[in-house]
């Protein structure tokens, strides 16, 4: 699992979201750098991560996870993802709960896909095999942001993500289990955060799993889409610190 590794102090895991890599932390890192030793992975087939194998789910990525602090000898971590990465982080959640200090839940939900979103993810991974990441490039990056001006930023970082990363990490998502069920077990620091204007995933999501941790902080955001990392990277980090 390639990773950046920066600052000092708790140890906090920033998963990125989907089809996106550790690049996408970069506004966070120096509000971040002087409270926690950062570990950036790049999920299995994007970035600079190579994917073990064509069924590689999320579980499996959250037990990288679990290897990749055991091997930097971390046995506790803070863990933060978003959107896709939230859903490893929950995933982390339910695998490793000795491991985990605290969880931050970026612009996610613990809800599963429905069978007509599984359908598309299905078609969307036939049509990027066939026609390269300029598929969900389209699709994804005008969306993504609330603020036009991420729009290109966000093509790049998307086109430049491998054909078979992306495949597996649509199946993948369209195969993730419900974990609302967890969601009333966890008992470490949580934060919620999630922007009132995300497009992909709607507000209600974090509200619904806010409902079920009556202790974590929700930090909601105005006028801000699904990534709050680039939007309002002071506000998102403000509450990352919450976990400490
Ligand atoms: C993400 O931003 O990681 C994805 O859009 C999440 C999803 O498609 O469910």
């Amino acid at each position: 699992m390639n990773y950046i590794r920066t600052g000092s102090g708790q140890p906090l895991v920033l998963l990125h979201g989907f089809p996106l890599d550790n690049g996408i932390w970069q506004l966070l890192l120096p509000h971040l750098e002087s409270h926690f030793d950062l570990i950036l992975p790049d999920l299995a087939g994007m970035g600079h991560s190579p994917l073990p194998h064509d069924d590689y789910r999320l579980s499996d990525m959250a037990a990288a996870l679990a290897d990749l602090l055991r091997g930097l000898d971390l046995p506790r971590a803070c863990v933060a993802g978003h959107s896709m990465g939230g859903y490893v982080a929950l995933a982390f959640a339910r695998q490793f709960p000795e491991m985990l200090l605290g969880l931050g839940l970026i612009a996610t939900q613990a809800l599963p896909d429905t069978p007509k979103r599984q359908a598309a993810r299905q078609q969307t991974a036939a049509e990027v095999a066939a026609k390269g990441p300029g598929v969900v490039a389209d699709a994804m990056a005008p969306k993504l942001s609330a603020n036009p001006a991420h729009e290109a930023l966000l093509r790049e970082v998307i086109l430049r993500q491998p054909v078979p990363g992306i495949v597996n990490a649509l199946k993948a998502m369209a195969a993730r289990p419900d974990s609302t069920d967890l969601l009333p077990g966890l008992t470490c620091p949580i934060g919620i955060i999630h922007g009132l204007a995300d497009a992909l995933i709607p507000p209600e999501r974090a509200r619904e799993m806010k409902s079920l941790l009556p202790h974590a902080s929700l930090s909601e955001l105005p006028g801000i889409g699904h990534m709050p990392m680039l939007e309002a990277p002071v506000q998102t980090a403000e509450a990352l610190k919450n976990l400490l």
